[in-house]
C-alpha cells in the first residue's frame, strides 16, 4: 500500500529541483502526477523516467490565466480528477537592495510565486476532490528575510497570507492548504543564489550557507519531497493552515 494509492497529484516546476524529486516520490507512494513548467525537454525526460501510466506533463507558465486553467483541464481528462495540488514553481530574482532593484524584475517575481499560486488555487479548488491536499512551497524566507532579497522574500511571505486564507474557505470541503518551507537545499536554483549571495565559488559559497545551518548542511530535494508527501497524505489529515519548516534548524 503506498501512501497516495489512487491519488492524483498536479504539480508546478515539477521538471526539475524539488518539484521532481516530489514527483518521483509521490509515484513510488502509488500517485500519477502532472508535471507543469516551463522547460520542454525537461518535462518530457521526466515523464519519461516516471512512466507514461503514472506521468504526465504540459509546458505551462503559471503567471498565465488560460495555461494554468488548461493544465488543470489536461490532469482532470487524462486522470478523471485531481487530490493534490503541489504548488511549486518559482524564480529567484534579483539580490540587491531595494534602491536598485529593477522594478519590472520585482514585479515578474511576485507574479510566480504570489500570481502563479493565486491562478493555481483559483482554477485549481473547483477541481480538486473533497478531501484534497494543497501545498505550496514559500521558504524560510517567506517567515524571515535577508537583505538583498526584498522581491523574493516578499513573495514568499505573501504565499503565506494566501495560503491562510483559502486554507479557511476550503476548510468545510475537507481541503487542507500549507505552506512548506525549505531552508537551503541542494538544486541549481540554491546554488546559483549562493554564488551570487557570497561572489564565491560554488562549493565554498556552500560551506557559506552550510556554516549558517545549525545542522549544519543542506537539505537534499527528496528530504523536502518527504514533507510535502506528509503535506499531502492523509498522515496529515488534521493539519491545515500551517508553515511547515523543514530548515535544519535554520528558523529557532
Ligand atoms: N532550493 C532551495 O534551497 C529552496 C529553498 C526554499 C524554497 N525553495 C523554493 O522551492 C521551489 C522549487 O525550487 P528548486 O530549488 O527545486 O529550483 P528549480 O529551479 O529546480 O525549480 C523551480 C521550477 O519552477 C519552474 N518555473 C519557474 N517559473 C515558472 C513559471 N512561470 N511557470 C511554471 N514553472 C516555472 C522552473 O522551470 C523550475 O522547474 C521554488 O518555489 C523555490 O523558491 C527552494
Amino acid at each position: 500500500m503506498g501512501r497516495l494509492d489512487s491519488k492524483v497529484a498536479l504539480i508546478t516546476g515539477g521538471e526539475s529541483g524539488i518539484g521532481l524529486a516530489t514527483a518521483r516520490l509521490f509515484v513510488a507512494e502509488g500517485a500519477r502526477v502532472h508535471l507543469a513548467g516551463l522547460r520542454e525537454d525537461l518535462l518530457a525526460a521526466a515523464a519519461d523516467e516516471l512512466g507514461t501510466a503514472a506521468a504526465s506533463w504540459s509546458v505551462t507558465d503559471v503567471t498565465e490565466e488560460d495555461e494554468v486553467i488548461a493544465a488543470l483541464a489536461q490532469v482532470t481528462d487524462r486522470f478523471g480528477g485531481l487530490d493534490v495540488l503541489f504548488s511549486n514553481a518559482g524564480v529567484s530574482g534579483p539580490i540587491v537592495p531595494i534602491t536598485e532593484f529593477p522594478t519590472d524584475e520585482f514585479r515578474r517575481v511576485l507574479d510566480v510565486h504570489i500570481l502563479g499560486a493565486f491562478l493555481m488555487l483559483k482554477h485549481g479548488l473547483p477541481v480538486l476532490r473533497d478531501g484534497g491536499s494543497v501545498i505550496i512551497t514559500s521558504s524560510i524566507v517567506g517567515l524571515t528575510s535577508n537583505s538583498g532579497i526584498s522581491g523574493y522574500a516578499t513573495a514568499k511571505h505573501g504565499q503565506v497570507g494566501l495560503m491562510r486564507t483559502v486554507a479557511k474557505e476550503a476548510a468545510a470541503r475537507g481541503i487542507r492548504v500549507n505552506t512548506i518551507h525549505p531552508g537551503p537545499t541542494d538544486t541549481d536554483f540554491q546554488r546559483d543564489i549562493e554564488i551570487r549571495a557570497t561572489g564565491a565559488a560554488a562549493d565554498q559559497a556552500a560551506r557559506l550557507f552550510d556554516a549558517m545551518i545549525p545542522m549544519g548542511r543542506h537539505a537534499s530535494p527528496a528530504e523536502i519531497a518527504r514533507s510535502v508527501l506528509y503535506l499531502a497524505s492523509d498522515d496529515s489529515s488534521f493539519v491545515t493552515g500551517t508553515t511547515l519548516s523543514v530548515d535544519g534548524g535554520m528558523i529557532i
